[in-house]
């Protein structure tokens, strides 16, 4: 099993949403996929997934209480036959298992303690046993949910499991150096992860940046703009790379990018091929991308050490 763990230093990156259509496109492309929600403070994920009983956790049986030790295991939608959305439900022949585990409403951030890490890594090895994929969405900045994740991943039990690192940051300045400190700064995860039993070179191979809702300048969003425009916007995407590539975020350390897509800005959703190709709500280019980076995260090559 591979384990991906995605997080990003900013709000509102398109973590969630870019991470729930790569699990769905896995799970099209026929790999047995669970998405866990550690987003503790907000666990929205069904929103995204369309399952209306979940769209803000589930009560009395999610992560929260599953970690905290109120329930034994935590609740698993099938998200092929709980969501809402029609595309979801009806399940292509050849898919995978398309499965959520939600967190519990209104649920909040809680304290690491031995047990919370036991009972996590307790789920994850029996998780292993089903899937071939799990992702693991963990909130933005420093939180309890990413030191868990290093905690666990840490551990020789774990050794078995792939661990990879997605780190979410839109195409901005800002974004760029706040997704720079998140992996590298002195309070980022390849400082914190040493305490965890980390090797250093080690997890700083399997941390890889995604840079979502990138409006390229050649986009045909903007075939109207003016030429001065247009000149403008081909120096400040110059700028940004070169941005990105001192701040460690260059073409070499990123898995792959999203485009900025009208219907997403609109609705956090999943981008069935329905949309692109018979109500055309969708750009193509969008459903590509998150198939490609889908088939990046098991694909050795883009893991490759530098
Ligand atoms: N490629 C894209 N083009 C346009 N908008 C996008 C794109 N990807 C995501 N968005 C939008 O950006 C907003 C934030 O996305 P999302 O909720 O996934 O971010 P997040 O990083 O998970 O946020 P939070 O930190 O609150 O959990 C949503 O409205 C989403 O639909
Ligand atoms: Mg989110």
């Amino acid at each position: 099993m591979t384990l991906i763990f995605a997080t990003s230093d900013k709000g509102g990156t398109g973590r969630s949403v870019t991470s729930c259509n790569m699990m769905y496109r896995r799970a099209l492309q026929g790999d047995n996929v669970c998405y866990l929600d550690f987003d503790f403070g907000s666990p929205t994920a069904g929103a995204v997934f369309e399952v209306s009983s979940a769209m803000t956790g589930i009560v009395g049986n999610g992560l929260h209480s599953y970690l905290q030790g109120r329930v034994v295991e935590p609740k698993r939608l099938d998200l092929w036959t709980t969501s809402d959305r029609s595309a979801l439900r009806t399940r292509p022949v050849g898919s995978g298992a398309l499965t959520l585990l939600p967190g519990d409403r209104g649920g909040g951030e809680f304290a690491l303690t031995k047990d919370v890490t036991r009972r996590c890594t307790e789920l994850f090895l029996r998780l292993e046993e089903e899937f071939d994929i799990c992702l693991v969405d963990l909130s933005a900045g420093r939180s309890f949910a990413v030191d868990l994740a290093l905690e666990v991943s840490g551990q020789q039990a774990l050794s078995e499991i792939t661990c990879r690192w997605l780190i979410f940051h839109r195409w901005t300045r800002q974004h760029i150096v706040a997704a720079n400190g998140l992996a590298f700064g002195d309070r980022g995860i390849l400082k914190t992860a040493k305490a965890y039993g980390h090797e250093e070179d080690r997890l700083r191979d399997s941390i890889r940046f995604v840079r979502t809702a990138v409006l390229e300048p050649d986009s045909t969003l903007l075939t109207t703009i003016s030429p001065a425009k247009s000149a403008w916007l081909r120096e400040c995407n110059r700028d940004l790379q070169e941005w990105a590539s001192r701040h460690e975020l260059g073409l070499s350390n990123v898995l792959g990018q999203t485009p900025f897509d009208p219907m997403l800005q609109w609705r956090e959703q999943l981008i069935s091929d329905g949309d692109v190709y018979t109500t055309r709500i969708a750009a193509e280019e969008t459903a590509t991308a998150f198939d490609e980076l889908a088939k990046c995260l098991t694909d050795d090559s883009a893991w490759e050490g530098l």
